[in-house]
């Protein structure tokens, strides 16, 4: 019999850990015992699990005796306090928030891109940016075959990414503005219904957002090349699940974009939805739900010499946060 596991989700009640139990019975990771973390908040609460509903119980230091498997999705603050307690606890330790991606010391995984970085034993293992998993699925194989030298992207991206609450405070604003009442803001600071919001996460001194250097600089890590220009701007939009982007590449070696389809139509984790005259294109309705990054409107970025644009859609709470982690998990298990 293969060996099977003590998992531990932290943050289980939110968004992406929710989503994170689910990957688990879906994929039918190899589970021994499963526990369940979130706030005091959440004492007596219970969550199903394969048929079974399963307590909720408060985070605590102690919480990681005997885990050796835990999925973090609480805050970057509750990671940088709990992730290094379950590390030397004998965890391997993979961590959803951004608390640890661009420590030197500590892995930053997308399986598609790079596996090699997996570790072996215990640890910490940083999950990247849903913004930046979508992109760089997509971006892999087409960096393998003509090196990325630029790299211009626009996101248009979901609610879920902001956490259960932003989901609520969107339905919350479509009700309101449908009844003729004043709609409430409270998780952003303007309406975001029927409205788009060019902020996520706070502003740097550079007049980027954070988010905005995430993608900068998680893709050069994963990618690792460091000589890669990215500027990036990241937008809020109405939609509940589901990130879209625009990306314009220049490549060191010329690419046409059949080769580009073709390429990605092989690609792992990648489907290619990309059929002008049939109106075919990917759209976060149809990513909701999956696993994979669907790319279209490839075609010739007409400004340069050796320019490719693309749109790539992907479910940011599935491949964009939760089963990227779970994907990271398989690999480590299978080690
Ligand atoms: P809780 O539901 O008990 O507040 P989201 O990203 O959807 O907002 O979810 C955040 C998740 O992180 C929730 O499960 C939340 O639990 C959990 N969480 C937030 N702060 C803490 C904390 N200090 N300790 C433990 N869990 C936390």
């Amino acid at each position: 019999m293969s060996r099977e596991w003590n998992v531990a989700v932290v943050g289980a009640t939110g968004a992406v850990g929710n989503q994170m139990i689910r990957c688990l019975e879906e994929r039918n990771f190899p589970v021994k015992n499963l526990k369940l973390l979130a706030s005091a908040r959440s004492l007596g609460k219970t969550l199903p699990f394969k048929g079974r509903e399963i307590p909720v119980e408060e985070l605590k230091e102690d919480s990681f005796q005997g885990i050796e498997i835990a999925l973090f999705s609480a805050g970057a603050s509750t990671s940088l306090k709990f992730a290094p307690l379950a590390a030397r606890a004998g965890s391997v330790v993979i961590d959803n928030s951004s608390a640890f991606r661009m420590d030197p010391e500590i892995p930053l995984v997308v399986p598609e891109c790079n596996p090699q970085r997996i570790l072996k034993g215990p640890g910490i293992i940083a999950n990247p940016n849903c913004s930046t998993i979508q992109m760089v699925v997509a971006l892999k194989p087409i960096h393998d075959r003509a090196r990325i030298k630029r790299i211009i992207v626009s996101t248009y991206q979901a609610v879920s990414g902001t956490g259960q609450k932003a989901v609520v405070e969107l339905r919350n604003q479509i009700q309101a503005l449908s009844e003729g009442k004043t709609p409430e803001s409270k998780v952003y600071p303007y309406q975001i219904a029927y409205n788009v919001l060019p902020h996520i996460d706070v502003f740097l001194e550079n007049d980027y957002t954070k988010e905005e250097m995430k993608m900068v600089n998680e893709t050069r890590k994963i990618l690792e090349d460091e000589s890669i220009q990215i500027a990036a701007t990241t937008v809020r939009v109405p939609v509940f699940y589901g990130h879209s982007e625009a990306v314009n590449i220049e490549t060191e070696k010329k690419l046409y974009p059949q080769e580009v389809r073709d390429l990605l139509k092989t690609a792992p984790g990648v489907i290619v939805v990309d059929d002008a005259a049939a109106k075919k294109y990917p759209m976060p309705i149809r990513a909701e739900g999956r696993d994979e990054v669907f790319v279209g409107r490839i075609r010739e970025d007409i400004s340069t010499d050796k320019g490719i644009v693309l749109w790539i859609v992907s479910d940011n709470i599935r491949k964009g946060a939760a089963t990227n982690a779970v994907q990271i998990a398989e690999l480590w298990a299978r080690q």
